[in-house]
């Protein structure tokens, strides 16, 4: 089916969408019409009329953003009547604009100024006095109104009403004295109030951060990864004299949609704070002194060889930064396990998910493909909190048809746009999972095809199902049993279900659940059908994906797989131990009780935890932090090394949908700081191990021979939109659903564990 029609443009004829509406169509072919209201996320108003257009056989001027294309159709946006509009539409949106662009923080960044040079006359009949307001007045304390500056394009109302369902902006009182203000009885505290700054198209919204900080001929863009969740959301660090003026959206559509949460915009100050730690300490008589680097990876590398020779590798523990780079935690990693020779490495202290029937500990689908679900599960998550800018994109999939049902105690923002709201008991998701698999057995909704294609060891799953009971559960769970019965329907029914559930904390009984019932019913693999364990930090999978974990190896292999292990080895040049590690969960226990008497922190706090860590980090011989900051627990340390932040480093993160993006270094770090992977290296070094690196890149370039899942993945190949891994095939490009049919012949089987659950995942990343 032809799903185009022929438009006639200034003359010229154009095959376009069919359906779109004739701005889109024109911008697809290269005309530019100017706009202010007009915005491709939002719904269409025509409130400024700056896209006027003529179309012929139309009795008057069309506005082009309202306006959808048809067969046929001829348009002339330069003619003499489009012109004499767009002239003036400018002359009266200037009207009563102060012209205050030498002061006002839009200037040179400006499309009311742009569209005024390309589409004003530069003249103006109006002589009277301009209106004036008091100028600014805060809507919040990040965001600031010049009344007098605002064209009443209504954007930034339509993003708290369309993309974050908060409706905390509107507009105030009528005809020429209309303006935006917030909502009565409510404040403007919105967790996205700042990207109606950036979609503002004149300076009537502006940063109360960046307010005359700088001008555009005096910063530079750096392009980067937010640093403040998992969800990896594209910015551009704005960059003067070495430090971050502000941080704006970079848009990579599947990732963010070209939103930016206020955590990630307005949370860039501790960078260029005064307390940065600017060079390395050594503790000498019970305080901490300055030395410079070479006296403290020797004083390092003397203290871990001599707790080598006293206590052995297994005394020794070291925990990455789930915030760090993925190559820092890949160095750290390999510094435990192939020099000092211990399995004792983690990147958190919290627990890991216990179970696990998948052999990667990541989610199985991407970000834009949750618009592509018709059921989104949400167990006990809660987005807006701890991955915000996902929580739009569940928002635009509810506004695409997705159904989603919310399963938690706790009445999140989601609730409101959910079908159904499954209120249980806190800690109860996995009795509702485990439900839902006896529901699906014992109302037989098993998708059998897709059972006997891609599933094995159904039976001791199927037996446990139907064996329980489905009434006293839903008893325990203060649910009618119909309504687990009818949402397990829903479900297996569903062209393409998923579920979010919370990584941090998941007991067995859930992660194992989600994946029974995901199998059973067949929602794996595909765009809109999988699995989210959603992890919180902006470099978790990273930092899990590369092995900086006690029990799994890089490439989330076993420690108990000794043929990963023998891999390891002959790459290393070094025996990888077999026994596993003390994990993050146990590391402060053992330190208590005395088994581990050295630690290495990267970026890790735990002595805020109160007295009782406090006395077990007194305990032991070495405490090494490294950090930007002199935290409390740095107050504690034997050495401590002055590192990075996000904004200084060069590297990756893999967000929670496992695609590796790029981290440049925007500023340069104060005093002697160094780059973490570097410290680490230079530490790998000093204790003779094969640490030869000259830049971030060469650890990415090893980490892509030794962890198969980042094979092919280097910073060119991830260009500025990344890549999910694993990359694939000749033309590169990631993996958006993991478990994909494409991948058969791809058994999983699920009577075991996914050490070796699984049989065979067909075609390996390039
Ligand atoms: Fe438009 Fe800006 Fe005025 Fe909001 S404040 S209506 S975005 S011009
Ligand atoms: Fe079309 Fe505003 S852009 S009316």
């Amino acid at each position: 089916m032809d799903n185009t029609v022929k438009v006639t443009i200034n003359g010229r004829d154009y095959q376009v969408a069919k359906g779109s509406l004739l701005i889109e169509a024109a911008k697809s072919v290269g005309i530019d019409i100017p706009v202010f209201c007009y915005h491709p996320k939002m719904k269409p108003v025509g409130a400024c009329r700056m896209c006027l257009v003529e179309v012929e056989k139309a009795p008057k001027l069309q506005t082009a953003c309202t306006a959808p294309v048809a067969d046929g159709m001829i348009v002339h946006t330069k003619s003499p009547k489009a012109v004499a509009a767009q002239n003036s539409v400018i002359e009266f949106l200037l009207a009563n604009h102060p012209l205050d662009c030498p002061v006002c923080d839009r200037g040179g960044e400006c499309p009311l100024q742009d569209n005024t040079f390309g589409y004003g006359k530069g003249l103006s009949v109006f002589s009277e006095p301009k209106r004036h307001f008091v100028k600014p007045i805060p809507l919040s304390s990040k965001v600031l109104l010049d009344r007098e500056r605002c064209i009443m394009c209504y954007r930034c109302v339509r993003f708290t009403r369309e993309i974050a369902g908060d409706e905390t902006l509107t507009v105030l009182d009528r005809g020429s004295w209309s303006q935006i203000g917030v909502m009565e009885g409510r404040t403007f505290d919105s967790p996205f109030s700042g990207n109606t700054i950036e979609i503002c198209p004149v300076g009537a919204l502006t940063s109360a951060q960046y307010r005359f900080k700088a001008r555009p001929w005096d910063i530079k863009n750096s392009p980067s990864v937010c640093s403040q969740c998992s969800v990896g959301c594209n910015v551009n660090l704005t960059i003067r004299e070495n430090a971050i003026a502000r941080v704006l959206s970079r848009e990579n559509a599947p990732v963010d949609d070209g939103w930016l949460c206020d955590r990630g915009r307005f949370n860039y100050q501790f960078v260029a704070r005064p307390d940065r730690l600017t060079q390395p300490l050594i503790r000498r008589n019970g305080e901490l002194a300055p030395a410079t680097w070479a006296e403290a990876i020797g004083f390092l590398r003397d203290r871990i060889q001599e707790t080598l020779v006293k206590r052995g590798p297994s005394a020794v523990a070291a925990v990455a930064s789930p915030t760090g780079t993925t190559e820092e935690a890949y160095l750290l990693q390999k510094l435990m396990r192939a020099v000092i020779g211990s399995n004792n490495v983690d990147y958190t202290f919290n627990q890991h998910p216990a179970g696990g029937k998948l052999p990667y500990d990541a989610a199985t689908g991407s970000i834009v493909g949750l618009e592509r679900a018709n059921v989104v599960l949400l167990f006990d998550v809660n987005p807006i909190v701890d991955q915000p800018v996902l929580d739009l994109r569940l928002k635009k999939a509810v506004g695409k048809g997705t159904k989603i049902v919310v399963v938690g105690p706790d009445k999140i923002d989601l609730v409101d746009y959910a079908t159904q709201w499954l209120k249980v008991p806190a800690g109860s998701a996995g009795e509702v999972a485990r439900a839902l698999v006896a529901a699906v057995a014992q109302e037989n909704l098993a998708k059998e095809e897709f059972v006997t294609a891609r599933v094995r060891g159904t039976e001791v799953v199927l037996a446990d199902a139907r064996a329980f009971d489905l009434e006293a559960a839903a008893i325990r769970l203060g649910v009618a049993k119909d309504r687990l019965v009818q949402l397990a329907r829903l479900f297996a029914s569903a062209g393409a279900a998923s579920v979010l559930y919370r990584r941090a904390g998941a007991s067995a009984e859930l992660s194992d659940a989600v994946v029974d019932l995901a199998l059973l019913t067949g929602q794996l693999g595909r765009p809109g059908a999988g699995i989210y364990p959603l992890v919180n930090d902006a470099n978790e999978q990273g930092a899990i994906d590369v092995g900086a974990v006690s029990t799994r190896l890089p490439g989330h292999r076993r420690v108990a797989d000794s043929g990963a292990r023998q891999e390891l080895s002959d790459l290393w040049g070094k025996a990888v131990p077999a026994t596993t590690g003390v994990a993050g969960s146990d590391i402060l226990g053992a330190a208590a009780a005395g088994s581990i008497s050295a630690l290495y922190l990267i970026g890790q706090d735990p002595a805020v935890a109160g007295p009782e860590v406090q006395a077990a980090l007194k305990r032991l011989d070495l405490l090494v932090v490294q950090d930007a900051f002199l935290t409390e627990t740095a107050k504690l340390a034997s050495v401590v090394l002055p590192g990075a932040t996000f904004a200084e480093k060069t590297g990756t993160f893999t967000n929670l949908e496992r695609r590796v993006q790029r981290l440049r270094e925007a500023v340069k770090v104060p005093g002697e700081a160094r780059q973490d992977w570097r410290i680490v290296s230079d530490l790998g070094v000093a204790l003779g191990g094969d640490f030869d690196y000259r830049e971030a890149s060469d650890v990415l370039s090893e980490i892509a021979i030794v962890v198969p899942i980042y094979r092919g993945v280097t910073l060119a190949k991830l260009g500025s939109k990344g890549i999910q891994w694993p990359r694939r095939g000749a033309d590169g490009t990631g993996t958006e659903s993991l478990y994909a049919a494409e991948d058969e012949p791809a058994i999983i089987d699920l009577s075991t564990s996914g050490e070796t659950g699984i049989v065979r995942v067909g075609s390996n990343p390039a």
